[in-house]
């Protein structure tokens, strides 16, 4: 971020706007480390926070205001509520765009086709969702496979190839070019480039289940308690990203990021002998 306040020559405010922030911690890692380290860039910075869950949001506000008195110059608002070409700055998110609600495909006698989910009747009792396949919902869905040259009916590909596809991501790159004055977006997400996403081989697409810290398939149990994710297409936000005039700056794997920020050194700073035993030494790593 320091790095992008200095080649956007330093402007004041920078606003850095996280979406999706969890539990807070990320913005208050972010927000402590710039206070200590950058305090001239610190005093700059105007963090605001989108996000969706009332009960996150509780407990970002807890973890910002009560614990770190870091509450001056965070603010709370809907992306949709940012003013039209105002931030100049970052638009930042982790593990955001992989929450988002998917579309789900299937290819049958070489067409694509929608899954649909529906209440079986008979159920009188406990609710049995029940997948019905018919033709697609919106023609966006085709749009988006030729927008990432993927054809999913081409013979390459098996009868009953499944995968999904997130739409919502694309309104959502839409609506921050939108609002971006100057300045950046950093994605931090699990996901692939087209090509390898839509592999052939991959028959049963990315959507996976997260309940008590264990991953399934089966996003039909458990309602309301675990968690849905599916990986993010990087090449999609990128070309639709460049219709609204956003240029792809770089796409690299997390470890490389951390590496070239430095995580090297800093783990070397860690290991070097002091006060901390070995054990300690190690746990710190
Ligand atoms: C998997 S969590 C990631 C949280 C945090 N960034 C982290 O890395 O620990 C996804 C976050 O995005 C939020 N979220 C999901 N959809 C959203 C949306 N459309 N707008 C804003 N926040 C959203 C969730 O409530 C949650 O805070």
């Amino acid at each position: 971020f320091v790095q992008m306040w200095e080649i956007l020559d330093y402007p004041n405010p920078f606003t850095l706007v996280e979406m999706g922030a969890g539990q807070g911690l990320l913005a208050s890692d972010i927000l402590c480390y710039l206070k200590k380290q950058y305090p001239e860039f610190y005093s700059k910075i105007n963090y605001i926070i989108c996000e969706k869950s009332a009960f996150l949001k509780q407990q970002q506000q807890k973890q910002l205001k009560n614990q770190l008195n870091l509450n001056s110059s965070i603010q709370w608002c809907d992306l949709e509520t940012l003013k039209n070409e105002t931030i100049i700055g970052c638009f930042f998110s982790n593990e955001l765009v992989d929450a988002f609600p998917v579309h789900q495909v299937m290819v049958q006698n070489r067409q694509l086709q929608e899954i649909y989910i529906t209440v079986d009747p008979q159920t009188t009792t406990d609710i049995k969702f029940k997948e019905t396949i018919a033709e697609l919902s919106t023609e966006n869905l085709t749009d988006y496979f030729k927008l990432i040259e993927i054809d999913l009916c081409s013979p390459a590909y098996p009868e009953g190839y499944r995968t999904e596809v997130n739409l919502m991501a694309l309104d959502w790159i839409k609506t921050i070019a939108s609002k971006l004055n100057q300045g950046f977006i950093l994605t931090i997400d699990y996901g692939y480039p087209a090509q390898r996403y839509y592999l052939p081989s991959r028959r049963e697409g990315t959507l996976q289940c997260y309940y008590q810290h264990r991953h399934h398939n089966d996003p039909y149990i458990n309602i309301g308690k675990q968690d849905l994710t599916a990986h993010i297409n990087f090449t999609a936000l990128d070309r639709y990203g460049e219709r609204y005039n956003l240029h792809l700056h770089g796409f690299t794997q997390q470890a490389l990021f951390l590496m070239a920020l430095g995580l090297g050194d800093r783990i070397t700073a860690l290991s070097q002998p002091s006060d901390y035993s070995l054990s300690e030494v190690l746990q710190r790593r």
